[in-house]
């Protein structure tokens, strides 16, 4: 593939941009610059730097961020930034979206990707992925309320009751919940069915993947293929 049509493919702007960076003396392939936007290069595990940053052709890019809190999933937020805005600027160009959505004071894991299909099939209710929750109450929390997160209940404007997939007390103000379905500010309403109250919310696990522990809060990083057998290993 052409250089420039291979930097405009990874979200470095136009042809016309990519030309106007090659011809500059921006792009860089084995340490050398290389000037020719018409050059012909191999993508299979081609690296090459744009201005001093080092990057891999990607055909469709997946990656995760540890959301923080006071971010909005929306790429035109009303309140509070966006979570485009923790991501480089190719891969906002190159039109990554997030897998399903977390509310702006949740944290935790988010998938995003490229790639049209993957999205549709894993943030459809359909294929039942589990997502781990740490739910931190304001109320104690008993029983009886885990009881009937499991055994499901009634949700505003939800015609099915919506039930927990698993639920376990993890300190006197603290579940883990599991959740199938991905529905609007759905833990909140289910904690909030059984009358009690969400006062922090984070989201630890997607399927089988879970959030590294090392990946510290706003940052991001590229799924490895393990990652992506993890998600659907559950
Ligand atoms: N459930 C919620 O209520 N909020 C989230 O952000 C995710 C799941």
């Amino acid at each position: 593939m052409q250089l420039e049509r291979i930097l405009q493919s990874q979200g470095f702007g136009s042809r016309k941009t990519c030309r106007i960076l090659v011809r500059g003396g921006a792009v860089r392939i084995g340490g050398e610059v290389v000037d020719d936007p018409f050059a012909e290069m191999d993508v299979d595990g081609l690296n090459f730097e744009v201005a001093g940053e080092t990057w891999s052709y990607r055909a469709k890019a997946y990656l995760m961020l540890n959301k923080p809190a006071g971010y909005e999933c929306s790429r035109e937020p009303r309140h509070h930034p966006s979570v485009f805005a923790l991501l480089p600027v190719p891969l906002v160009h190159r039109g990554v979206q997030s897998v399903g959505r977390l509310d702006e004071d949740t944290t935790g894991l988010l998938l995003f990707t490229d790639d049209g299909p993957f999205i549709h099939r894993w943030s459809s209710g359909k294929k039942q992925t589990p997502k781990v929750y740490d739910v931190h109450t304001k109320h104690p929390v008993d029983d009886s309320q885990i009881q009937r997160l499991l055994d499901g209940v009634i949700l505003h404007d939800e015609p099915d009751t919506v039930t927990a997939a698993s639920c376990q007390q993890k300190g006197e103000t603290i579940l883990q919940l599991t959740v199938t379905e991905g529905k609007y500010h759905q833990v909140k309403r289910m904690v909030a069915a059984v009358g009690n109250r969400v006062v922090a919310l984070h989201r630890g696990r997607v399927g089988g993947l879970s959030l590294p522990a090392d990946l510290p809060s706003g940052q991001w990083r590229w799924l490895a293929d393990q990652d992506l057998f993890r998600l659907a290993d559950y």
